[in-house]
């Protein structure tokens, strides 16, 4: 059959027995007339044929051999809408002829990149979220994907942690705020799918940023309490936006496995907070479940079947035992049934039961993807998410200015492209050398080694592709000494005005797999900056990051640094446009940067202890502080400069005190004093002072960006309600407990000021 019949039989098909609405009676019908292999089928998740590279299928991939026999409910990881379409094709001819599913990594754009995900939450904005994720959809769904593995809502709380860099910080309101526009931005505001909207896939459910130690994969030791007040509110937020699908995570929690939590999955995510979508495992998180302890593929399959999971991302434990344990009765087919219709449902949504080949258009891919108007929105999406973490007023340049710039990381466009950018025209991102010299005079030195070991540089630039791509041969490093390019480099910022440096992490130091226990700079690359320093010109660092760093150092020593991420496609250019003051950079941190790796893990909403000591103090004995090190963040939570300055008046409230059920205004003028217009996010932090548990000595509870043109005031106004002021109680019940609250607003969680509200 040509690919013109398949389409022809499956509108025929679906003309004759899909009704507009009655999801239900479709399914049933569908499935009593499957098999209990091609039920069990429905439930297993595998790479595509070849992976992200290939362009056909073929006859010897096992990936391929599955779906000729109709074993598989959908595949991943392949941007390639000409494969994709003869998956389909081979799917609607194998078994039961169901149409597959096509997942993908597509976490902060498909083929146009926009900056990672940590950098898009410092904007503080849901709606420039909402768009990233918009565009995202439309970009994936014209190749054919209609599925796609974000958005990432980790709370994490130590930069240890690889995979700060895929999630919105450590705070679980604002995690809330960008989790619901992620979702909008995916699947739209409605429960139909137009064919530009695509499934979200929430993940990693649960708590995997709670890693102890920071060490990817590690154990996550958490009450439920503070797991419901301190993670949770993320992955609930987009439960309420209605996500479409989970995937569960890799750790484990209260000493059970995340993919076989029943707590997680059924009690809470299910029961309590309504979501009836599917549940994907991530990538052989039910054959690791063996690893954990609990028991061999087959029992941790059954367990994670009953528990909860409906699908099995590429463990086999589904598809190789399920109708075994059937079998012998330690599950039953009202346990698989339940999974498949789950999984069919989310197909009937999508629309394939009544056109298979509906996100399959070539021609809507070549006119949809990495279009200048998508990448004119990376660009503008880039501005609002470059945190500039300390200016002596060097910032912004002249474009008069005779500028150096140097570092290993000014000419790499993968450190502009940032982690998980699969489908990506990753080599084509612009640099910041690009950026730069297209609008001033500039000179380029690479300038240093990424690190001084030659076999961890090795290791951390090619990991990766020794991972996937049998046979590798990484190119070799250190080809030039490091005395030569620091040389280079200085000779370049002499004959210049002022030195731009770009220094920082490589896409594969941050991500998947990629935990650190020292998180600042590379020996190699400070190395560069005491050179570059000692030349006596004004350095400015641009720095690349996936995570915080600790940047004591470079804070003292440094003339300004502004943190530009991993910016994407339009990087180079978005960097130039901020470091030059065509654009007023306002984005804020949404993670701690510690002064030390050893404050780890260091959060803003953190409790007082009984024997708290000032953040700023020297050390003391019998409280809690650190012997060599104080207790202050090097950057809080909250925190951004601007090019312009803002002052906030006194906050008031519409009334000091609040009914249960009523409401308050709390209010604060803020003024611009600079002269420069400017973009500001004023934050409201509550603390509940006496409650029957313990709480954060500061809670993020609202946000606003405004702008403000120079010397103009604007008043910004919060409306809190009981709902703002509960929190979780020891009996897991959300609780308002009436007291005193001290409502604090200012520019971040650092410097406030607040005023007191009795709650009765
Ligand atoms: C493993 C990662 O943990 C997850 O984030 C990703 O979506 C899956 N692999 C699929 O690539």
């Amino acid at each position: 059959m040509n690919i013109k019949t398949i389409t022809i039989a499956a509108v025929l098909f679906a003309t004759a027995c899909t009704p507009k609405s009655g999801m239900d009676k479709y399914i049933d019908d569908l499935m009593s007339r499957m098999t209990l292999e091609q039920k069990i089928g429905q439930l297993n998740l595998h790479s595509a044929p070849g992976f992200i590279s290939a362009e056909r299928v073929t006859e010897e991939d096992e990936n391929a051999k599955l779906l000729r026999q109709g074993l598989l409910g959908g595949i991943y990881g392949s941007g390639n809408p000409e494969l994709l379409r003869q998956c389909q094709e081979i799917a609607l001819e194998s078994g039961a002829g169901i149409p597959l599913i096509f997942g993908m990594d597509v976490i902060h754009g498909h083929e146009t990149v926009f900056p990672v995900p940590l950098a898009l939450s410092t904007s503080w904005n849901p709606s420039l979220v909402e768009r990233m994720a918009r565009i995202s959809a439309k970009e994936a769904a014209a190749t054919g994907i209609n599925w796609v593995f974000s958005p990432m809502v980790d709370i994490c709380r130590d930069a240890r942690w690889g995979r700060i860099v895929e999630g919105g910080g450590e705070d679980p309101y604002l995690g809330g705020e960008l989790a619901k526009a992620y979702i909008y931005g995916y699947q739209g505001h409605d429960t139909n799918y137009d064919t530009d909207e695509v499934l979200a896939c929430v993940k990693h459910y649960a708590l995997y940023g709670g890693a102890l130690a920071g060490r990817d994969y590690n154990s996550v030791f958490l009450s439920r309490q503070e797991a419901m007040n301190g993670y949770m509110a993320p992955y609930k937020a987009a439960a309420e936006a209605g996500a479409a699908s989970y995937m569960s995570s890799f750790n484990e929690f209260e000493g059970i496995p995340a993919s076989m939590n029943r707590w997680l999955m059924q009690d809470v995510l299910r029961d309590s907070w309504g979501f009836d979508g599917f549940i994907v495992s991530d990538a052989t998180a039910i054959a690791e479940e063996v690893n954990h302890g609990i028991g061999d593929l087959q029992e941790v399959s059954a367990l994670s079947l009953q528990a909860g999971l409906d699908m099995d991302m590429n463990s086999d434990g589904y598809i190789g035992t399920l109708k075994k344990s059937l079998e012998e009765g330690s599950i039953s087919e009202a346990d698989i049934n339940r999974a498949c219709r789950r999984i069919l449902e989310a197909k009937w949504k999508l629309g394939l039961f009544e056109d298979p080949f509906r996100y399959l258009d070539d021609a809507r891919h070549a006119s949809s993807v990495y279009t200048d108007e998508n990448r004119a929105a990376a660009r503008e999406i880039a501005h609002e998410c470059q945190v500039l973490l300390k200016n002596n007023g060097v910032l912004p340049l002249s474009k008069d200015a005779r500028i150096a710039v140097v570092g290993p990381l000014a000419q790499d466009p993968m450190a502009m492209t940032g982690t998980w950018a699969m489908s990506s025209h990753a080599r084509e991102s612009v640099t910041l050398w690009q950026g730069i010299s297209e609008v001033a005079k500039a000179s380029y030195a690479e300038g240093s080694w990424l690190y001084k070991d030659a076999a961890l540089e090795d290791a951390v630039r090619y990991g990766l592709y020794k991972a996937f791509v049998p046979g590798f041969q990484a190119p070799p490093v250190h080809i030039t000494p490091q005395s030569a390019l620091i040389a280079e480099a200085v000779a370049k910022a002499r004959q210049a005005d002022v030195v731009v440096a770009c220094v920082g992490e490589i896409p594969n130091m941050n991500g998947e797999g990629a935990s650190r226990t020292d998180i600042g700079l590379s020996d190699a690359q400070k190395e560069l900056l005491a050179a570059l320093k000692a030349t006596g010109k004004p350095v400015v660092m641009v720095l690349v990051t996936g995570r915080p760093l600790t940047l004591v150092e470079e804070d003292a020593r440094m003339d300004a640094i502004l943190n530009v991420w991993s910016p994407g496609s339009e990087g180079g250019r978005a960097v130039a446009d901020v470091l030059f003051g065509d654009v007023n950079p306002s984005a804020k941190l949404t993670t701690t940067f510690p002064r030390s790796v050893g404050q780890l893990p260091l959060y803003y909403n953190h409790k007082n202890t009984g024997r708290p000591h000032p953040d700023d103090a020297p050390y003391k004995k019998f409280v809690s502080c650190y012997i060599d090190e104080i207790n202050a963040p090097l950057y809080p939570f909250g925190y951004g400069l601007s090019y312009t300055t803002f002052e906030y008046g006194p906050v008031t409230l519409s009334s000091a005190e609040m009914p249960l059920d009523g409401s308050v205004t709390a209010s604060v003028t803020v003024t611009n004093t600079g002269d420069r217009d400017g973009d500001e996010i004023v934050q409201l932090y509550i603390h509940d002072v006496y409650a029957t548990s313990t709480r954060p000595v500061k809670e993020l509870k609202g946000f606003q960006k405004v702008h403000i043109a120079a010397g103009q005031s604007v008043q910004v106004d919060f409306t809190l309600t009981a709902e703002d002021l509960s929190f979780y109680n020891h009996d897991l019940e959300w609780v308002c407990e009436p007291g005193d609250f001290e409502i604090m607003i200012g520019s971040s969680s650092r410097d406030v000021q607040g005023t007191m509200l009795r709650v009765q």
